[in-house]
């Protein structure tokens, strides 16, 4: 064991860790923080149960009844800490232009001096009283050219154990960092330090909050939130924000999207990436049941958040799965929008957020049509449908979440795990719109697919903190994840596919869908889970060369006909309601890709501001 002492403090590294810069990083941390002892994570099954015990004992974690909910926990969080922070979220590169306008950014020797090195530092002292545990983890399989390594010290059991659902986390991460593998370094604090004899509450957290990025030395330093992206630090912060920055550079791509197979009767099997806001259904998606006529056609989930692509040595662009488990929406999912997923949790789960039930099990909003009687809320209050009814209290957050393991997903894709990833046929881009954007199109040409992806907007959910349900422009569905300036991504996607047709590799097909489109009712029109299955074996055959449609504005999109109804009652009419382009509405909405596009004009590729003068030309004749 490597056990110097730090100020008081053991570093009781194991023998096996042999790389010294991380021991060092460790040991200044663990100094800076006053960390009372430091435990370096094996990732084991017997430190998750112990872990889990312990989390128990102080509070934060319920054990649900295992007759139910077999080797599962319940945590709620303190009420101030239920989603992702954008307004706290920051780009510290060197140059305030590099993070771009639709970045919070402060000068990075601010912000060093404001959490690490001021007399007042955050970080210092932060960890007093406390456990920091070292999280050594893989995103992506354990030594694929595609995949990348963190370490993220943190001061939250909690995290420890979610990031070995999440992440391929333990100590064969060491082996494949050897003596001096590149490795993000990725600090966390729930910023509650202990006083002696302070009793601890079940949920730590401040109410200050920063999650920030240095993009240029690939640091994530993350301080008083314990939930979600805030804090589990391999997903968000690093598999998005430092990972797009990473890949701008080095020629690949980090993207907000679910990966998933379909394989049709005939046997042939096709690889779609696709890009979605939060919470606008990207697990379900993922898991998609297709109907009963769909008899032979099977869809296997290779991830269902974040894709790394990067070109293969047949010049097509590959993509893997950089997490090994899935933090999902929980409100919704029920058997008949996700059956698989609802499969998926029926052991060795933590919810975070939802209600529980008088039997010890758990329950949230949509989760069956007749609410329990009784049941403690997220807050840990009763809760009654009567007393629902009167204060309109959710039993469950609107943000709750389950963490599994993508192992117990009984669709995922036997070969999830691959190294060398997957050639990608589609990428797919959707927002959430009750109006304008039809059900689905095609791009003609890689740039007016690029222009899809960067002009769309969404209503915003309750993933992040804030206002829900207003339109914002979420350019490839990242606007919360881009490590670096939006414009140069335009530029990086374009030259991508340049890259590509170059070399003369076909280009995937690139589409843009919205599954949201409201009636007249305010009710969908589109029934969606399921039933998506009808616009995916469309595009599919678009692959093939072998589907008609029709051309419009930005793009071709399917006729009535040219669309398997068979098992579904969908009406001609219900058909246009969700495909309709309204000239009005298309004026409006070119206007605001406009105010985009002047926000971003920096750095907006001519090839973009062109494309969007074609619509326009269309629109206006
Ligand atoms: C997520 C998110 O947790 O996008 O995946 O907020
Ligand atoms: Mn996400």
């Amino acid at each position: 064991m490597n056990s110097p002492r730090l100020e008081g403090v053991r570093l009781n590294a194991p023998a096996y860790v042999k790389h010294q810069r991380l021991l060092d990083w460790v040991a200044r941390m663990a100094a800076l923080t006053q960390a009372q002892d430091v435990y370096w994570c094996d990732g084991s099954q017997g430190e998750y149960d112990r872990l889990c015990q312990q989390l128990v004992e102080a509070g934060t974690f319920k054990r649900l009844n295992p007759a139910l909910r077999p080797n599962s926990y319940l945590a709620l969080s303190d009420p101030s800490d239920v989603a992702r922070v954008e307004d706290r979220t920051f780009i510290c590169s060197a140059r305030k232009d590099d993070a771009g306008p639709t970045n919070n950014w402060v000068d990075p020797k601010e912000m060093r001096a404001l959490l690490e090195t001021g007399d007042n530092a955050l970080f210092r002292g932060c960890m007093r009283g406390r456990t920091m545990y070292v999280v050594p983890f893989s995103m992506g399989p354990l030594g694929s050219h595609i995949s990348h390594i963190g370490v993220e010290l943190t001061d939250s059991a909690y995290v420890a154990v979610s990031m070995r659902i999440m992440t391929r986390m333990g100590r064969q991460v060491f082996e494949v960092l050897g003596a001096d593998g590149d490795f993000v370094p990725c600090m966390h604090t729930v910023g509650a330090p202990l006083a002696a004899g302070q009793k601890d509450v079940a949920w730590p957290c401040n109410k200050t909050k920063y999650i920030v990025h240095y993009p240029e030395t690939r640091e994530i330093w993350s301080y008083g939130s314990g939930y979600g992206g805030n804090a589990l630090l391999g997903k968000k912060c690093f598999a998005l924000r430092i990972a797009s920055k990473m890949g701008h550079e080095q020629g690949w791509l980090a993207e907000h999207m679910l990966i998933l197979g379909v394989t049709s009767p005939a046997g042939k099997k096709y690889h779609v990436a696709a890009a979605f806001p939060s919470a606008c259904g990207k697990t379900n998606f993922s898991m998609l049941v297709p109907p009963k006529v769909f008899d032979g056609w099977k869809v296997t989930t290779i991830g269902d958040d974040i894709a790394w692509i990067k070109p293969g040595k047949d010049g097509r662009l590959h993509a893997i799965n950089p997490e090994s488990g899935y933090f999902g929406v929980a409100p919704g999912t029920n058997y008949k929008t996700n059956p698989n997923c609802m499969d998926s949790l029926k052991r060795d789960v933590i919810f975070t957020n939802v209600a529980l039930t008088d039997d010890g099990d758990v329950w949230w909003e949509g989760m069956t049509d007749e609410p329990p009687a009784h049941l403690i809320d997220w807050r840990g209050l009763d809760w009654t449908p009567a007393i629902a009814k009167e204060t309109g209290a959710k039993a469950a957050h609107p943000n709750s979440r389950f963490t599994i393991a993508a192992t117990n997903n009984p669709v995922l894709d036997p070969e999830w795990d691959s190294t060398t990833g997957y050639p990608i046929d589609a990428f797919v881009f959707g927002g959430r719109r009750s109006t304008t954007v039809p059900l689905v199109t095609e791009a003609r040409s890689w740039a007016e697919g690029v222009y899809m992806a960067a002009t769309m907007g969404s209503e915003t959910t309750a993933a992040a903190a804030g206002a829900q349900g207003v339109v914002r422009r979420d350019p490839f569905a990242m606007l919360p994840f881009m490590g670096y300036h939006m414009g140069d991504h335009f530029e990086h996607w374009l030259a991508m596919g340049a890259k590509l047709q170059a070399a003369g590799v076909p280009q995937p097909h690139i589409f843009c869908v919205n599954w949201f489109r409201k009636g007249a009712d305010g009710k969908f029109v589109w029934p969606g889970y399921g039933e998506n299955m009808r616009v995916l074996k469309w595009m599919l055959e678009r692959i093939e060369g072998r589907a008609s449609g029709v051309e419009h504005l930005f793009g071709i999109s399917p006729r009535y006909e040219d669309i398997t109804w068979d098992g579904l009652s969908f009406t001609r009419e219900q058909f246009h309601s969700v495909m309709s382009i309204e000239r009005a509405d298309w004026q409006l909405e070119l206007e605001l890709h406009g105010e985009l596009f002047d926000q971003l004009s920096a750095r907006l590729p001519q090839q973009l501001l062109s494309t969007k003068a074609q619509i326009e030309r269309k629109l206006a004749a």
